[in-house]
This record gives structure tokens, sequence and C-alpha cells, in this order.
């Protein structure tokens, strides 16, 4: 069943339990309410009439017993009898005589005192409020009574009015419950469209779904998730396209001087030169395939990382000596300034060797472009350390600059485009920063930040 009937019918039948219940509960008290408010209106009456009848010395009642039965509109009506107790003569009655009969039957066998309640005279059910009226020597009994049928009728169109609000109320709140579960359910299923289409990988049809809360949360993960799959999805594509044509090229190189020397097409000094060009193109796909393999386990597997704490500046050290044979031959000057000062601690927790390999793609590429020299910069604020590789060469193209730290992102004189997405998973993975820019002169900028051990 859909979540929207499930909905509907929970709140409908709780809505019918807690109405059915009140309405119960309320109906069975009103006629209790009502009775007691009875009595009330009887006393109020049977008193004034009491103080009324001690100042008189004869009997002459009749018209205020009259009146005494006249009651507004809303409230029960209200029946008298009046009894003389010394004698147990009926002075005055506005009931049927038969209910008179039992009345004076109840006064004959009660001993003459104050008796209330509800009387069942076999004619109906009443509610009674007796009184001792005294007058001169006499001791005379009045007797109110209302008809509980009145009361009955009373508290019946009181409950009429009362089941019409009821139903009101709750028709009300069924609209009010169809609305609020069509603005829950709507979205949800919105959601749940959405995740098909992820599924069947349709991210451009994907709409935007509004709303608030939790469930716009979740709205709002899903549209975050299904933009970051598509995303990694693209990557993938690209990798595997950029992979398998930088693959290629070598081997359709190797192969094709393969075959001339076979075929005897090369032979000599060009065979030689052939041989040669194999096994440069052989010694770049190693290292391609290498590159590429490092770079899936740096983005896989975290294990990969050994942390230490390690000095900034001697690892750095460490890849100048590395690279000291490429310096020497490329004849460039490295300069080191150091802005950290003795006392400044140059302490990260970060993979010695990694670190290592990162700052040395970012040399090797700087040795590259680099016209002269390349400086080195440490640097610290309050809570990082950073440093800076500056050439004096080109500067970065702007066409590679937004995508430098890509995979297979190569400009003029690239090679493989793989040793900065390295450095990035590098720096990234050991929770370090890595930026790059252009001087203004020219001249490539790389940024590599730590957080300062603490
Ligand atoms: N210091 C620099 N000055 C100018 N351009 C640079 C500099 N460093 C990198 N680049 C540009 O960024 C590109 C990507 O560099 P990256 O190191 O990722 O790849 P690569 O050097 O081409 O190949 P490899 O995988 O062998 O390192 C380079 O091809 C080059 O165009
Ligand atoms: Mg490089």
């Amino acid at each position: 069943m859909k979540l929207k009937h499930q909905l509907n019918i929970s709140f409908i039948t709780l809505m019918f339990i807690i109405l059915g219940l009140a309405a119960y509960v309320f109906y069975s008290l009103l006629l209790n309410m009502l009775i007691e408010d009875q009595f009330k209106e009887l006393r109020l009456k049977g008193q004034a009439f009491v103080n009324y009848a001690k100042g008189q010395n004869d009997y002459l009642f009749d018209e205020e017993l009259n009146r005494l039965t006249k009651v507004p509109e809303q409230a029960g009506k209200i029946e008298v009898l009046l009894v003389n107790m010394n004698d147990r003569q009926l002075m005055f009655s506005s009931l049927p005589s038969d209910v008179t009969s039992t009345f004076l039957n109840k006064l004959q066998y009660e001993p003459p005192r104050v008796l209330r309640g509800v009387w069942n005279t076999g004619q109906g059910k009443y509610v009674v409020e007796t009184f001792r009226v005294r007058m001169n020597k006499q001791k005379l009994a009045l007797v109110l009574a209302t008809p509980l049928t009145g009361i009955k009728d009373l508290q019946w169109d009181i409950a009429k009015k009362l089941f019409l609000i009821l139903a009101f109320g709750g028709i009300l709140a069924l609209i009010l419950s169809t609305i609020i579960t069509r603005r829950l359910v709507t979205p949800l299923s919105q959601v749940n469209k959405a995740l098909k289409k992820i599924t069947k990988r349709q991210f451009d049809d994907i709409e935007k779904v509004k709303a608030a809360g939790e469930i716009g949360e979740v709205a709002r993960s899903v549209s975050q998730m299904s933009g970051e799959l598509k995303q990694y999805i693209n990557t993938q594509k690209h990798f595997f396209q950029n992979a398998s044509h930088e693959l290629k090229s070598p081997l359709m190189t190797i192969r094709g001087y393969a075959e001339g020397i076979k075929d005897g097409v090369f032979s000599g000094q060009e065979a030689q030169d052939g041989l040669n060009l194999i096994i440069n193109e052989s010694d770049r796909m190693k290292s391609l395939v290498t590159e590429m393999v490092l770079l899936a386990k740096l983005e896989t597997d975290e294990n990969i990382f050994h942390f230490k704490q390690v000095s900034v500046k001697e690892v750095m050290n460490e890849a100048i000596e590395r690279l000291m044979p490429l310096i020497n031959e490329k004849q460039k000057k490295i300069n080191i300034h150091d802005g950290l000062g003795d006392k400044a601690s140059d302490l990260v927790q970060a993979d010695n060797d990694k670190l290592m390999q990162a700052f040395i793609n970012i040399l090797s590429n700087a040795l590259r472009y680099a016209k002269d020299t390349i400086n080195i910069t440490y640097l610290t604020d309050k809570n990082n350390i950073k440093v800076e590789i500056v050439d004096d060469g080109p500067g970065i193209s702007h066409d590679v600059l937004p995508y430098i730290f890509h995979r297979f992102i190569k400009g003029d004189k690239g090679q493989s485009g793989l040793g900065l997405a390295i450095s990035r998973a590098i720096v990234e993975g050991c929770n370090g920063e890595i930026h790059a820019c252009n001087q203004e002169k020219g001249g490539a900028v790389f940024t590599i930040s730590f957080a300062k051990n603490k």
C-alpha cells in the first residue's frame, strides 16, 4: 500500500478513536452535570419559598407555588408538591395524579426530613429536592421535581451540537492530514524517482526536489551524491580513455620498429636506433604503469600511508639530494629561504617516503621549466607550516592551470601528466593542502601547507 494511504488511514483511525472516546466521556458526564445543575436550581427556588413561607400566617401559597413551576426555556421543567406533614394531607400538586400518589407514598414512609435524589415513580424518573416549610405550628413538606426525560432531552440537544462541532473538526483535520501527507509524500516519491534515475545513470534528467526539513536534507544529499557520482564516472571514463591513449602510442612505436627490424626494413645503425627507441618507449610505459598503479593505490588504499613525525626541511633535502644528478646536468640553482627561524618546529604528521615523492615530482617539473633558479621557501603562521617552490620559468599555461592536478593533464613539454596528480593525492592523504599559481613576473608557484603538530 502507498505511504500516502497508510498515513491517511492511520490518521483517520486515530482521529476516530480519539473523537469517539471524547464524545463518549463527555456524553456520559453531561447527564450528571445537568442533574447537579438542576439540583442547584431546585435548591435555590425551594429555599426562596421556605423563606417566603416563614412570614405567612395562613395558607395562601397557590399563586407562589404556580410561579415556582415557571422556569426559563433552557432549564428543566419544575413540578411542585406541597404536603402537610402533620396529617399527610396534599395541599398542592402540579404533577399528574398517579405520580402525585407515588410521591405521597414516598413521603408517607420516609421520615419528614430533607430528601433528595432521583426518584423512580413508575411513570418516569424525577430529580427531586424536598424542603421543610414551617408556617405557624404547621409542618409542611415542599417537593420540587424535574422529570429526567426533560434533562435527557437537554442532554441530547447539547450532544447534537457537540457532535456537529466534532464532525466539523474531524473533516477539517482530515483535509489538513491530506495536505500534510501530500507535502510529506510528494518530495519522497520525487527523491525515489531521482534515485531510480541515478541507478540508470541518467544524471541529467534528475529534477530538483523542493522540500523542507529532514526530507529536504535527504533530497540535497541525494542531489549531492548524484553530482559526485556523475563526476566520478566521468573521471573514470576520461581516465580509461587517457590511459589507453597514453599506453597505445608507445606500444604502436614499439610494434612499428620491431616489425621493421624483423622484416629487414631497418638495418645497421637504423636498426640500432630502433632498438634504443624500443627500450626507451618500454621504460616510458613501465614508469607510466608504475605511476598509474601508485595513483590508484593512493586514491583507494588508506593503509598505504605510514604516518610518523617528519621534518619538512629534512624531507625536502632528501628530495633535492635524489635529484642532484639532474640538477647538475641541467645546471640549475636551488636557493633555500628558511622563514621558520631556528626555534620554530617544522615537524608534521606524514609519510616520509611518499612526501619525498611529492616534492620530487614538483621539483622535477620545476627543473624542466626553470630558466636558472628554483627558490624554496619555508613559511609559518599560527596554525600552518608552508613550503613554496617557485621557479623562474614561463609559468603554467592558462589552459592547464585550472586542471593542473588532474590525471593526464599536461602542457607544453609535458610528459605523462601524472606527476602532480600523484603529488596532490600524497599531500591530501597526509592531511595537507596543495595549490598552484603563477607569479606576476612569470614562473610557477607551488604551495604545500600542513597543519602544525600541536
Ligand atoms: N613548474 C612548472 N612550470 C610550468 N608548467 C608546469 C610546471 N609544473 C607543471 N607544469 C605543467 O603541468 C603539467 C602537468 O604536470 P605533471 O607533473 O602532472 O605532468 P608531467 O610533468 O607532464 O608528467 P609526469 O607524470 O612525468 O610528471 C605539465 O605537463 C606542465 O604543462
Ligand atoms: Mg611532472
